[in-house]
């Protein structure tokens, strides 16, 4: 007896599974398990995979409405990118121009550029204006293979346009087929109207800003909603950090935590002290902290994209990271400043290269970990029955070429939720 379906991927000739380990991300020396099953076929109902098997068994068992073939080639998890800073106003070319000439992203931020130039921009912006501009980067993200996204806020650094980054984020969740996780990042930057006051900004956050955020989300967020904060000089410092992390948690908002970018303030043992959901960045980090990341639950998210952007040469301390049977996850950090990009392919790119990840590691630090550093690896990250069929049909004969080649994009179809929403017919 054959069971109806709604959809079925056949004829995939090489398909990466990536299986969640023991529940939890692939970590340390386990990290790269692809899971690969050659000429294989999914069936797919109400969104869900329902079955994955040898195309034979597959067809016999199944038939579809509507079936995709992925001709021989390849297919893995819609890609999680688990850190982004995706709705902004404007941007920082000139910033750019002037880090080439020398100036470093600190000095332009002391100046009053880097993130509250993208404030200023931003507060002047409608939520419509809000919307159009991410739904364009989120279109781009779409088309390079991604399908769940991690926005931040911060960009506002007042009540109302904290608020209208949160509301164009739940807009955007509503009519994009991308998936979107927020987090509130109030504590991105000291604003000019606290300038010489940051403690006074710090406790405004506390006394108004995160109260109203937890109301809002009561409102029109169903799902989880993280606070983060960004530990540096010229940013926060650890006690404002634990200041925020304290009456965050009080809220009931679980934590993330960018540390450790340029210098080591300490961030990273209080965000593991915290039980945070992961730290970001990670360039900084001492062998201790890569210990405690080892040790814990936190996800190590790592950012090779910024120092590219920022053309600089710092990594992170990845084989420290791995010995220690740390959780890696890999992110683009999108934002306008230090990294504007869209593609986790690029990311992958610069992750066998910077870091030396092989793409086997790669590609599961882009899925089923980084699906589980946004609580989401019961339902995403992996092609597992049960498990929500977003996947990504890649015109290529062997997942290698995902670490191998870069700067063009190597997507044919992506599918989300079942229902296909991006097609490229490159024909080779
Ligand atoms: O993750 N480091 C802080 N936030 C961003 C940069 C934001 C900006 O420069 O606009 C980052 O790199
Ligand atoms: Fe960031």
């Amino acid at each position: 007896m054959t069971n109806q379906v709604d959809l079925i991927v056949d004829q995939i000739g090489q398909l990466c599974t990536i299986p969640a380990h023991e529940h939890g991300p692939q970590r340390g020396a386990k990290l790269g398990d692809l899971g690969i099953r050659e000429n294989a076929a999914i069936a797919v109902t109400g969104g869900k995979i329902v079955a994955i098997g040898r195309r034979d068994t597959i067809l016999e068992e199944y038939a579809a409405e509507t079936r995709v073939t992925a001709r021989g080639k390849v297919v893995t998890p819609g890609f999680v990118d688990p850190h982004t800073h995706l709705v902004w106003m404007g941007d920082r070319a000139d910033e750019f121009e002037m880090r080439a000439k020398g100036a470093t992203y600190s000095e332009i931020m002391a100046a009053g550029g880097g993130i509250n130039r993208t404030v200023r921009q931003t507060r002047s912006a409608s939520l419509l204006g809000l919307m159009e501009a991410t739904k364009a980067r989120l279109d781009r993200m779409l088309e390079y293979g991604t399908t769940t996204v991690e926005i931040k806020t911060g960009y506002g650094l007042d009540l109302s346009t904290e608020l209208a980054m949160l509301s164009a984020i739940a807009l955007l969740d509503a009519e994009h087929p991308i998936d979107l996780v927020p987090t509130f990042l109030g504590a991105h930057a000291v604003p000019p109207e606290y300038a010489s006051q940051p403690d006074q900004y710090v406790e405004f956050l506390i006394q108004h800003v995160l109260p109203a955020v937890v109301a809002w989300k009561q409102e029109h967020w169903p799902g989880v909603l993280y606070c983060d904060a960004f530990c540096e000089n010229g940013a926060f410092t650890l006690d404002q950090t634990r200041r925020i992390f304290d009456a965050a948690r009080s809220f009931g908002l679980p934590l993330r935590l960018h540390a450790d970018e340029f210098e080591s303030l300490g961030g990273t043992a209080l965000a593991v002290e915290m039980g945070a959901r992961s730290v970001d960045h990670l360039l900084a980090t001492t062998p201790e902290d890569a210990a405690r990341l080892g040790a814990s639950d936190t996800v190590a998210i790592l950012l090779p994209a910024t120092p590219f952007g920022l053309n600089i040469t710092n990594t992170a301390p990845i084989k420290l990271l791995l010995a220690h049977n740390a959780a890696i996850a890999l992110a683009t950090d999108c934002n306008p400043g230090t990294a504007w990009c869209e593609s986790t392919q690029m990311v992958l790119a610069l992750a066998t290269r910077t870091l030396k990840l092989t793409t086997a590691q790669a590609l599961a630090a882009t899925t089923i970990n980084a699906a589980y550093a946004l609580d989401k690896g019961d339902q995403v990250g992996s092609l597992e029955v049960g498990k929500q069929a977003d996947l990504v049909i890649w015109d290529i004969p062997d997942f290698r070429h995902l670490g191998y080649r870069f700067g063009a994009n190597l997507v044919s179809t992506v599918i989300k939720r079942g229902s296909v929403v991006f097609e490229q017919n490159l024909n080779t």
